[in-house]
């Protein structure tokens, strides 16, 4: 058994959390989980500001530690290590949390375990159902869209990946042509619940294409244009940009949906004969019931079993970060404590992955 103190501060969630556990079982106690977001700062600039954020996490970071050590009932001299978010990531964000886990393993003797919040996301079906490796697992959020076989911790092949947006960052994108507000997801995901889901006829990219990278971008394009074909014949109705949520939100579902049952496929050929091997989904746009319906269905399809683990530790918080932390400690695998804005969380490398604009997504 284990104990280790997790801290995340990569975006816009200040979080600390307190996990117990038994890194071989896998699932692990949650004895505290403090998240602070910050939604209330960056809501007038329509999205995430870095220092705004930064700041706001160095003044954070402190107390969600405190609250999280209380709450576990567990002093810091107690814990077999300190957990802490190094990357990918906003870096004032990334710095605030490593500088705040080097104090406190300075002046505790807990060693330092460095975490990359992907890891984090991908072994949180290992902490809240203790699924058992190898397992697949997709990836969805603001900043990220990845499908990784996860053979255990540190050992992650991407089989996988978005070539342009993130489908978070879709939807957050959409919400904002339509001046939904932050955030961008739950906002599209309310509105589209009236909304008819075949009223405007939208893209699905790179369903021709093999293999299961995704593509959002020209999906968002053409919403932006069905949109803005809308306003020049008159403008557009509440009953209009629920019926565009909608249509989007199915465009990115069919998506999401028919590239993992690729890579299931991909899954199987690799690792052939598991008899119901885990498909596990995390990452804030698994908190999208249109498109966790439409995976539990598929999952039921081909055989495997589907694991969506509670919202609240599918979005960014400390506990999954703690127990990625734990995992890697039970496993004596180490890292560099330095931040790493953009951190590759799959093993393989990076050959024939489109890198984007700005570099690696991955
Ligand atoms: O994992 P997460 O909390 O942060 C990172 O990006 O790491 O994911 C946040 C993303 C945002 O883009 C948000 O709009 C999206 O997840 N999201 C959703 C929903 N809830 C959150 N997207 C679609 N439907 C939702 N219900
Ligand atoms: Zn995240």
């Amino acid at each position: 058994m284990l104990t280790v103190l997790g801290i995340e501060s990569s975006c816009d969630e200040t979080a600390a959390a307190v996990v117990r556990g038994d890194a071989a079982a896998g699932r692990g106690a949650i004895l505290s989980n403090v998240v602070f977001d910050q939604m209330d700062l960056h809501a007038a600039y329509g999205g995430v500001v870095p220092e705004i954020a930064a700041r706001a996490h160095a003044e954070k970071l402190d107390v969600a530690v405190g609250q999280a050590l209380e709450g576990a009932g567990v002093p810091l001299a107690a814990m077999d290590a300190v957990a802490v978010t190094v990357g990918p990531g906003l870096i004032g964000g990334l710095v605030a949390g490593i500088a705040c886990a080097q104090g406190l393993s300075l002046g505790s003797g807990v060693p330092l375990v460095p975490v990359n919040h992907l890891e984090g996301h991908a072994l949180t079906p290992r902490l809240t159902d203790g699924l058992a490796y190898p397992y697949l697992m997709l990836l969805v959020s603001g900043g990220h869209c990845l499908f990784l076989i996860a053979n255990g911790p540190g050992d992650h092949e991407r089989i996988g990946t978005t070539i342009d947006d993130a489908p978070g960052e879709a939807f957050d994108k959409v919400a904002k042509m339509l001046d939904l507000g932050i955030p961008g997801g739950p906002k599209v995901e309310a509105m589209a619940r009236g909304g008819d889901a075949a009223r405007f006829r939208l893209p699905r990219p790179l369903m021709d294409r093999p293999g299961c990278d995704v593509s959002f971008s020209g999906l968002k394009t053409a919403v932006r244009m069905a949109r803005d074909a809308r306003v020049a014949a008159g403008g557009m109705e509440a009953r209009d940009i629920a019926d565009l949520c909608a249509s989007f939100q199915a465009a990115a579902r069919d998506v999401l949906v028919e590239k993992s049952r690729r890579a299931m496929a991909l899954f199987r050929e690799r690792l052939p004969g598991g008899a119901s091997p885990g498909f596990a989904v995390a990452g804030g746009v698994a908190a999208n019931a249109a498109l966790r319906a439409g995976l539990e269905t598929l999952a039921r399809e081909e055989g495997f079993e589907a694991v969506f683990p509670p919202l609240a530790l599918c979005t960014d918080n400390g506990a999954m970060i703690a127990w990625a932390g734990l995992e890697r400690h039970a496993a004596g695998l180490t890292g560099e404590l330095v931040p790493k804005p953009r951190f590759p969380v799959a093993s393989n490398p990076m050959a024939g992955v489109w890198t984007g604009k700005r570099g690696a997504k991955v």
